[in-house]
């Protein structure tokens, strides 16, 4: 409580700061945060914009904002090439406008080489911070309004988990809470435990009370956010299982949905099965990361899980819940697949029958144990196996779509089609898209929605 005090002391300074030169310009200053990756990032940055609301900066532009920052990822090398590419724009747009604020934070900013070329290349950049203590937006803004040079300040750890500071929300009826930071696993390929740090879980008291104060707030959809769910809870003084506080979560009034991401397949227990299948609030989704479908490159993955071990389980939670949807993560082209390997995955593809699958090219992470393995996979295989698996996706995606089609399902209506006038865009349990005619007073409700046509990752409907 006292980091939180500190910092809402910090706020009311920079308050100050932002004000006086609002009056001396004339106008509001604005802000606008740019976040590259994965939900975690996109829950960071509401928290990001929602220090700088309380300091007083308005929601603007990229284009013309006065302050700027770039919340980045580094999962994939080609994630890190296009934050450097939006610096360079920005770096432009600081010659015209020398008063803007630059900031750059998040995973990339974890990693020595990426902060020194920051220092040596980006000199206009005006503050770097990490993931570790985005909690400290405001300070480190008052120390870069005192001292008019660039402030670094990246923790290799994390120290206490800092609650109750503001946070917005880009939907009014739909949130990420955060029940878990870091992750244990080391997957060999992965780059997040080295960045991220290790395994913390949030008290489940304030977890709940974020819960409550949502709903009292008008949310009804409530995204848990954690790097492995499955394993939430041992960490804690009196540990407790991700399915138990799933329980509690349902406990909690006016929350209509809940989902979470993402799952871990060794730490899925038959606990968690029973709880969702027997929930009315837990939505029929499992996102259940494969990464491969081979048992030996799984275990060069240091997945701890084997092809049959997950196929044995896709089974149990089918004959447990008949309707889920299920969607995956697979990397292509991790060092040593080979021909068969690739097959073994196409064919946990064919018999899983995705709903949908992101597909990655494996990319070399420096300083992960596979960076240093042999036999790298040449990346001209590596791209005809990528399109070979996505067609595959696609085709099953596409047909197993239609198994809804005609029924009528719940949906909650969170958008304006920008497509289409007149139309509203929502969810279904399962996680799939409905676009449908409605009124934009529908907007963060429940509706019955008749499923009248599949198009393909989508379906178009009519309000019941
Ligand atoms: N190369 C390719 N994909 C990766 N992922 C994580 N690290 C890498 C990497 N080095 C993928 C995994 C993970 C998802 C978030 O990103 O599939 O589940
Ligand atoms: Fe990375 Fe594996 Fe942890 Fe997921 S579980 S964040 S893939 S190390």
């Amino acid at each position: 409580m006292d980091e939180t005090r500190r910092q809402y002391s910090f706020m009311d300074e920079a308050r100050q700061y932002v004000a006086g030169e609002a009056a001396r310009l004339g106008r509001p200053l604005t802000y606008h945060v740019t976040t590259f990756g994965c939900q975690m990032n996109a829950r960071d940055s509401e928290k990001l914009s929602g220090i700088l609301e309380m300091i007083g900066y308005l929601p603007g532009e990229e284009e013309e904002a006065d302050l700027v920052l770039i919340n980045t990822c580094t999962v994939r090398e080609n994630a890190n090439q296009r934050v450097y590419g939006r610096l360079g724009q920005l770096g432009g747009q600081k010659k015209r406008r020398p008063g803007m604020v630059i900031g750059i934070c998040g995973c990339m900013m974890q990693e020595a080489d990426e902060v020194e070329r920051i220092r040596k290349t980006y000199r206009f950049v005006d503050l770097v911070f990490g993931t570790h203590n985005i909690f400290q937006l405001a300070e480190l803004l008052v120390r870069r309004f005192r001292q008019r040079e660039m402030v670094v300040d990246v923790w290799d750890g994390a120290k206490e988990i800092v609650e109750d500071l503001p946070a917005v929300r880009k939907y009014p009826f739909k949130s990420g809470v955060n029940i878990m930071f870091g992750c244990n696993n080391f997957c060999s390929y992965c780059i997040v435990p080295y960045v991220r740090g290790r395994e913390r879980s949030r008290e489940p008291g304030d977890i709940l009370r974020e819960a409550e104060r949502l709903a009292q707030d008008g949310v009804v959809e409530i995204m848990l956010l954690g790097q492995n769910v499955n394993s939430y809870g041992k960490t804690l003084g009196t540990p407790m299982s991700f399915a138990a506080l799933l329980r509690e979560m349902e406990k909690v009034e006016g929350i209509r949905r809940i989902r979470f991401m993402t799952s871990h397949p060794k730490d899925l227990s038959q606990e968690l099965i029973q709880v969702m299948a027997s929930s009315h609030k837990i939505c029929r989704h499992l996102h259940l990361p494969l990464q491969s479908g081979s048992t030996r490159i799984l275990q060069a993955m240091n997945r701890r899980y084997t092809k049959e071990g997950y196929l044995a389980l896709v089974e149990r939670i089918r004959e447990a819940m008949p309707d889920i949807s299920l969607t995956t993560d697979i990397i292509v082209g991790f060092p040593g697949e080979t021909e068969e390997d690739f097959e073994e995955t196409l064919d946990v593809v064919r018999r899983v029958r995705y709903d949908s699958a992101f597909t990655f090219l494996y990319s070399k992470r420096t300083g992960t144990p596979a960076a240093a393995m042999d036999c790298q996979v040449d990346p001209g295989v590596a791209h005809r196996r990528f399109d070979r698996l996505l067609r595959e996706v696609q085709d099953i995606a596409a047909q197993e779509a239609r198994r809804y089609e005609g029924q009528t399902m719940e949906v909650l209506a969170e958008e304006v089609n920008r497509q289409q006038a007149g139309m509203l865009t929502g969810r279904l349990s399962n996680n799939f898209t409905v676009h449908f005619p409605a009124d934009p007073s529908l907007i963060g409700k429940l509706v019955q929605v008749r499923l009248e046509k599949c198009c393909g990752f989508y379906y178009v409907g009519e309000l019941a």
